[in-house]
C-alpha cells in the first residue's frame, strides 16, 4: 500500500501524522518506509537533527545509476526513509517523473510505503498523489485550512485516487467542531489529533511522539489513525508511570 499524506495549505501536520503514523506501523511489525516527498524543502531528516548530503535522492538522480538500498535510511522507530539533500531546487516534469520512478523498485521490500506530500496543489503534488494508492488528507480545524484540503481531496480524486478519510490535527477547544469540518471536507474524520505541547517537547528532543510520550492525547489519537486505515487494533503503550504523572500536574498548573 502507498499512502500520500497530503493537505492543500502548510505546515499542518502532515509530516508529524506521516512520521508518527510509520513508527506506530512499525512497531506492530509492518516493514515501513517514508518518502519526504519534499524535494525542493524536505523536512523529515531534520525532524531528526539531521541533514543529509550522501545517500540522497539527488544524489542518485544526479548518477542515474545507483542501488536503491544505498537511498534508505534507518529510523530507530524501526521503519526506513529515503530523503532528498538540502540542494534540490525547482524541479521540472522530467526530474518529478524521474525521481518516483528511480524509487518504485525500493518499494517491494515494505508493506507499507508513506510519502510524505509538499503544501499546495501543484505539479511537486500531483506526481506525489499519482504515485501513491491512496490518499490520506491533513487539514486544522479552520477554514483556511479545511478549504484548502477540499480541494486537495476533489484534486486526488480527480486523479482517480481511493482517499479513506481525513485527520483533523491540533484540535483544540473553540475551533470548527468536528461534525462540520467533516461535512467540509466531505469525508469521514479518521483521527481528531488534538494541540499537544508533547509534540513541540518530542521534535525538540529530536525523538518522534509515539516514542517519547506514547500516552499522551496526540499519541493516542496516532493509534487510533493507525486502526481507522488498517481495520487492526494496536497496542497501546500504559502510561508511563510516574513521569507521566508529573506531566499531568505540569500541564494543569500551567495550562
Ligand atoms: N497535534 C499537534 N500539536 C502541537 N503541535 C503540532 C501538532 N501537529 C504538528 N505540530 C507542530 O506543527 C508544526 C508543523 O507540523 P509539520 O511539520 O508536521 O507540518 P507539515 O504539514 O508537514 O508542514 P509542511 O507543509 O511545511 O511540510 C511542527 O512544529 C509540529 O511539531
Ligand atoms: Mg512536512
Amino acid at each position: 500500500m502507498i499512502l500520500s499524506v497530503v493537505s492543500g495549505k502548510g505546515g499542518v501536520g502532515k509530516t508529524f501524522t506521516s512520521l508518527n503514523l510509520a513508527a506506530v506501523l512499525a512497531e506492530a511489525g509492518d516493514r515501513v518506509l517514508v518518502v519526504d516527498a519534499n524535494f525542493t524543502s524536505p523536512t523529515v531528516a531534520t525532524h531528526f537533527g539531521v541533514t543529509p548530503d550522501t545517500h540522497t535522492i539527488d544524489e542518485a538522480l544526479a548518477k542515474g545509476t545507483y542501488n536503491p538500498m544505498d537511498l534508505v535510511w534507518i529510523h530507530p522507530a524501526g521503519f526506513h526513509f529515503v530523503t532528498p539533500s538540502f540542494n534540490m531546487v525547482a524541479l521540472d516534469d522530467q526530474a518529478l517523473h524521474t525521481i518516483f520512478e528511480m524509487l518504485r523498485p525500493l518499494y517491494a521490500n515494505y508493506d507499507v510505503v508513506i510519502l510524505d506530500g509538499p503544501a499546495g496543489v501543484g505539479r511537486d503534488v500531483y506526481y506525489t498523489v499519482m504515485n501513491s494508492d491512496a490518499v490520506l488528507v491533513v487539514a486544522n480545524p479552520n477554514y483556511p485550512s479545511l478549504f484548502n484540503a477540499l480541494k486537495t481531496h476533489h484534486f486526488a480524486k480527480q486523479l482517480g485516487k481511493m482517499v479513506p478519510g481525513a485527520v483533523l490535527n491540533m484540535y483544540r477547544k473553540g475551533c470548527v467542531p468536528v461534525d462540520e469540518a467533516s461535512q467540509i471536507l466531505e469525508l469521514p474524520i479518521l483521527s481528531v489529533i488534538p494541540e499537544d505541547r508533547s509534540v513541540r517537547e518530542a521534535l525538540q528532543k529530536g525523538e518522534l511522539l509515539v516514542k517519547y510520550r506514547p500516552s499522551s492525547p496526540a499519541a493516542k489519537a496516532i493509534y487510533d489513525l493507525a486502526e481507522a486505515l488498517t481495520g487492526k487494533s494496536f497496542r497501546r503503550k500504559k502510561s508511563g508511570g510516574l513521569a507521566d504523572v508529573l506531566e499531568t500536574i505540569k500541564r494543569w498548573l500551567f495550562s
